[in-house]
């Protein structure tokens, strides 16, 4: 039997090196989601949106809307994540604002660092267990998360707090965050690379302390931007023998060689990475496309659906 689908989690975090991928694939991903019929959230973190940019919407800020059919997009940010915890915490708008915007969330700031992080993976998974008549209010919801360091960073906050926080309101807050995000009927982690040296051997150390440190469960790998392999053995002779032939031709040859040898390059790292990183791998492909939008993320999306598991509808 096919193993089910990541897209039957409630949470899929989306992380990898600055600029391999992910906001594109977050986006690729809800919109995959939303066309299967789910109800998809796309979270941002406190990011310079976009995500709903991507497909064409405007930014949504600090409140949720509908970038989409069925897939709404948010960036969470410290400042509108604090208001919220704040007003949960103590009910009435008149005394949060009195009490809790100056003195109390100063405090909390200086004494609890992570508080920003805190708050943030909060709303987040506030959304995840949240239910309207009666049902989840999302099947799913992706998290376009920070880069490695960073997401490693947000994602530990809950169990850092754990080892450091008393018995109080924190610490419960906390203690639920945590055990969502270890749980495997709920959260998966999916990790985006890009087919080249320095990014694989991110890809490799975040996997490493995903397992080690945070305990999430992984889902996926995906490679991104992958050039797909145009010549076999044979073509490749004949293009390197035709290099040097008057224009149009050898130009040409030329192009078309150089794409040859990115082409294995690449495969060498997707086969590198497959190697060391025990997790379903998708690849996707490398586009050619001039304006970076939706047609691009629409193409992603195509990608990650035909590849079937893990990303099956
Ligand atoms: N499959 C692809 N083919 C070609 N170009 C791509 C592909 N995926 C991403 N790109 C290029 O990489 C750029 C960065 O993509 P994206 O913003 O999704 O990365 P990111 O990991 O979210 O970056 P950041 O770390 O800054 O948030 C895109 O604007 C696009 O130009
Ligand atoms: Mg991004």
């Amino acid at each position: 039997m096919a193993p089910p689908s990541l897209l039957d989690r409630r949470l899929v975090l989306v992380t990898g090196k600055g600029g391999v991928g992910k906001s594109s694939v977050a986006a690729a991903l809800a919109l995959l989601a939303a066309r299967s019929g789910r109800r998809v959230l796309v979270c941002e973190v406190n990011a310079q949106e976009r995500v709903a940019p991507l497909l064409g919407a405007p930014p949504a800020g600090p409140a949720i809307r509908e970038a989409a059919p069925g897939l709404f997009t948010v960036n969470v940010t410290p400042d509108e994540a604090m208001r919220e915890y704040g007003l949960q915490v103590l009910k009435f708008r008149t005394i949060y604002e009195a009490v809790f915007e100056n003195r109390v969330v100063r405090y909390f700031l200086r004494v609890v660092p992570s508080l920003a992080e805190l708050v943030m993976l909060g709303k987040i998974l506030n959304e995840v267990r949240s239910q309207e008549s009666g049902r989840p209010r999302w099947d799913l919801v992706v998290v376009d998360a920070p880069s490695t360091g960073h997401a490693v960073q947000l994602l530990r906050t809950p169990a850092a707090l754990l080892d450091t926080v008393p018995p109080g309101p924190l610490r419960r807050d906390a203690q639920w965050m945590q055990e969502m995000l270890v749980d495997p009927a709920v959260t998966a982690l999916a990790l985006v690379t890009l087919p080249e040296e320095m990014p694989v051997n991110e890809a490799i150390d975040l996997d490493q302390q995903v397992r080690d440190l945070l305990g999430i469960p992984r889902g996926a790998l995906l490679v991104n931007a992958v050039p797909e392999p145009r010549f076999d053995a044979g073509e490749q002779e004949l293009l390197r023998a035709q290099q040097d032939d008057p224009p149009p031709l050898g130009p040409a040859a030329q192009a078309a060689v150089l794409q040859a040898q990115r082409a294995e390059q690449a495969a060498r790292q997707v086969a590198r990475a497959r190697a060391a990183i025990d997790l379903p791998v998708t690849v996707l492909p490398l586009l050619a496309s001039p304006a970076w939008d939706r047609s691009a993320v629409e193409a992603l999306s195509e990608a990650l659906g035909a590849g079937g598991a893990p990303w099956a509808r």
